[in-house]
């Protein structure tokens, strides 16, 4: 074989495995997005007095989760952002590496998100959730705070990450709520670990229920009440 052989069979080789990583990526989400889909649903009450909001991007349910989760226990309205460009498939998976990567260069390049704003002026705390990407919320959260305000408002950032966060893009999300107006801000995470050694949604939701909502859950143990639910399966 001369070497430009060489070199095709490597190239080609390599993109085989790229295509077969992806194919494995896509496969493992959507399998995990039908498990979570009918998980824990929550209606939220529109006449409820609770001054919480929920509002959440995910890709592949494990925030939608953890945001149905947090909105139950607080009794909060919730609010989906969706974005159609980084729907489930190899398609969605690759605009959402393009996009997340892209905003390191070019932050001021945003996704469109359905809805783009939110009247958020009836509630005193708005939780914001979403997936890690690149080290980094999403670009659907990025573009949710750009047009939207938070004022005199405490924002709970959360994120559901395999391995790494990047605390320099949640220092610069914090700057940025902030300047929308927020009052406060805190940043709550729970790590999934990476695929194919993931905690199971029933682990990721007890991690939740004792790291981000440590205090009323002892409170709840000693008083043996619970929040009243609004599950709705
Ligand atoms: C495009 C892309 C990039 C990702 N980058 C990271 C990353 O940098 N660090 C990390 O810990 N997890 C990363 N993940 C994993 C997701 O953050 C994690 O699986 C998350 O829980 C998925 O949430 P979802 O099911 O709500 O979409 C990435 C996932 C995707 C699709």
């Amino acid at each position: 074989m001369t070497t430009s052989h060489w070199i095709l069979t490597a190239v080609a080789l390599a993109l085989l495995a790229v295509f077969a990583y992806l194919y494995a990526v896509t496969w493992i989400e959507s399998h995990q997005a039908r498990q979570l889909e009918g998980k824990q649903l929550y209606a939220s009450t529109s006449t409820g007095t609770s001054r919480s909001a929920v509002v959440y991007f995910s890709r592949s349910g494990n925030t939608a989760l953890a945001a149905r989760h947090v909105a139950q226990r607080l009794d909060a309205k919730l609010f989906t952002l969706e974005a159609p460009s980084y729907e489930l498939g190899m398609g969605g998976l690759a605009y959402a590496v393009m996009d997340a990567n892209a905003r390191r260069s070019k932050p001021e390049v945003l996704p469109g998100t359905t809805p783009r704003t939110i009247d958020l002026k009836p509630f005193d705390t708005v939780w914001i959730g979403s997936p890690v990407w690149l080290y980094s919320p999403a670009p659907p959260i990025w573009a949710f705070v750009e047009h939207n305000r938070f004022d005199g408002q405490h924002v709970v950032l959360f994120n559901t990450f395999n391995s790494h966060i990047g605390d320099d893009y949640i220092a610069a999300l914090k700057t940025k709520v902030l300047e929308r107006g927020a009052k406060s801000f805190e940043h709550k995470r729970v790590l999934r670990g990476r695929m194919t050694q993931q905690l199971k949604s029933e682990q990721m939701l007890q991690v939740i229920d004792e790291e981000w909502f440590a205090a009323d859950t002892e409170r709840d143990c000693e008083q043996h009440v619970f929040p009243e639910s609004t599950l709705v399966s």
